[in-house]
């Protein structure tokens, strides 16, 4: 899969990218106010983030917030655009591996097609050292594609069962998912859901 995504960058294709943050972020923000017993999360991170529209805009409601790809390119254009923002760290990192020790865990794991970017056998070694990048109490929030035109992906659907699955009770705690059926953002994309997740 890493060629596949070197080879997206180089030949700068990326048609996931939506030229700025993603348009329902706000409201997976205002649930996280609603459902989230913890208010106060100070470090997040942003795996598999692209050009980081969406780590740029988590920036301006927590603190201090690591942008991390695998592709150096991916993580050079988000610097390129977004390095001035000093709440804003850049990291190369495959998200299936364990952070680097120096890297603090954090409250919040944002995914926005990272997670529907994998192929299932992937999708359980993600999890996992996201649950280990994470603060206790700490949070996986993201927005998943609940259905798809193209069934050979990527990206992939991940149903509300799969997802129950991948974050199974009693080491996560669900607490919301939202199917949102007016904010796809691509032609691919018919459904999204808005997720989110505590590490208990
Ligand atoms: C579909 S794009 C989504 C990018 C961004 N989240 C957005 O919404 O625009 C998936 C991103 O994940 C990156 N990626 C793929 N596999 C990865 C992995 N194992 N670890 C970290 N990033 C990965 C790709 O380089 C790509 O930038």
């Amino acid at each position: 899969m890493t060629d596949f995504w070197q080879n997206c960058w180089e030949n700068k294709r990326t048609p996931w990218d939506l030229g700025g943050s993603h348009p329902l972020l706000p409201r997976l923000w205002e649930l996280m106010e609603q459902y989230s017993p913890h208010k106060k999360f100070l470090r997040a991170l942003v795996p598999g983030a692209g050009k980081g529209h969406d780590g740029h805009w988590l920036s301006q409601v927590i603190p201090y917030v690591v942008v991390s790809d695998l592709i150096p390119e991916a993580v050079s254009t988000a610097k390129k655009l977004y390095g001035q923002n000093p709440g804003l760290d850049f990291l190369v990192h495959n998200a299936l591996l364990p952070y680097p020790e120096n890297l603090e865990a954090s409250d919040v794991i944002y995914d926005r097609a990272m997670l529907c970017a994998l192929p299932a056998k992937l999708r359980k070694e993600y999890v996992q050292a996201c649950y280990n990048q994470l603060t206790n109490k700490g949070v996986f929030m993201g927005i998943v594609f609940a259905a798809v035109t193209n069934e050979e992906g990527p990206p992939f659907a991940v149903s509300s069962s799969e997802l129950l699955a991948l974050f199974p009770e009693p080491i996560w705690q669900p607490l919301f998912m939202q199917e949102c059926h007016d904010g796809a953002t691509n032609e691919v994309i018919t459904v999204e859901n808005l997720i989110a997740f505590i590490k208990v």
